[in-house]
């Protein structure tokens, strides 16, 4: 079955425009797949772990190796890491905080890159282990990162880019609106919502 594996990590919620964006590509994606499944993982509201010196030993440990504490401190990666594998479009909506993504998805981001999961080290060389999966960002931030000097301040594209690469993902599409006062938020959002509508007439034409 298709499935869409949706990602939000705004702290806002109603009025996050990243929320909104998913939420609009979600609607589309459910439009163009009616039979397919949706499944929502809004990060804040999932505490997923932090990489403390237990959950490196626990996801480094073979599974049949696992004490009962590793397996529990393994249940919610595990479960996400289910999630990751079952859909094979992700939607992820994707704030800039700080010039970065939110510390919520990086933690994310830490729990499902995983040696023999989703990447390899065999014969040396690092190999990404998800295939056949596409990635749509949808970005925020105050300002405007499309041109220099701006552009060498955006720490988010450059680095989903070279994670999901790193995990086997290079069909990688980024959406982005910005705006710190409100005409500019929407008319971006609005731009956002045609360039993800665009997205689905070039999949059915
Ligand atoms: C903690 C925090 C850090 C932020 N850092 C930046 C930043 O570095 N650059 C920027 O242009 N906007 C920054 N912003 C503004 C957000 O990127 C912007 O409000 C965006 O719309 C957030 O996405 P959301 O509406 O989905 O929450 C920051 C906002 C917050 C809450």
């Amino acid at each position: 079955m298709a499935t869409l594996l949706q990602i939000d990590s705004s702290g806002l919620s109603d009025s996050s425009t990243t929320r909104k964006l998913s939420a609009h590509y979600a609607d589309k994606w459910k439009e163009a797949n009616p039979n397919g499944k949706i499944i929502q993982r809004n990060l804040s509201e999932t505490n997923v772990p932090f990489a403390t010196e237990a959950l490196i030993f626990a996801m480094n440990t073979a599974p049949d190796k696992l004490t009962s504490s590793q397996k529990l401190l393994l249940s919610l990666p595990d479960e996400l890491m289910k999630e990751l594998l079952e859909a094979e479009t992700y939607v992820i909506g994707a704030p800039m905080y700080n010039f970065s993504i939110p510390a919520i998805l990086k933690a994310y981001i830490d729990a499902i890159v995983r040696p023999g999961l989703t990447f390899s080290y065999d014969g040396g060389k690092p190999k990404g282990l998800l295939k056949n999966k596409k990635v749509i960002v949808v970005t925020a931030s105050g300002g405007d990162y499309s041109q220099a000097p701006m552009k060498n301040m955006d720490f988010v594209e450059p680095y989903l880019r070279t994670i999901f690469g790193f995990i086997g993902i290079t069909d990688v599409t980024f959406v982005k609106a910005h705006g710190n006062d409100p005409q500019t938020k929407s008319a971006t959002e609005s731009a956002a919502k045609t360039a993800i509508d665009a997205l689905f007439q070039r999949v059915t034409a």
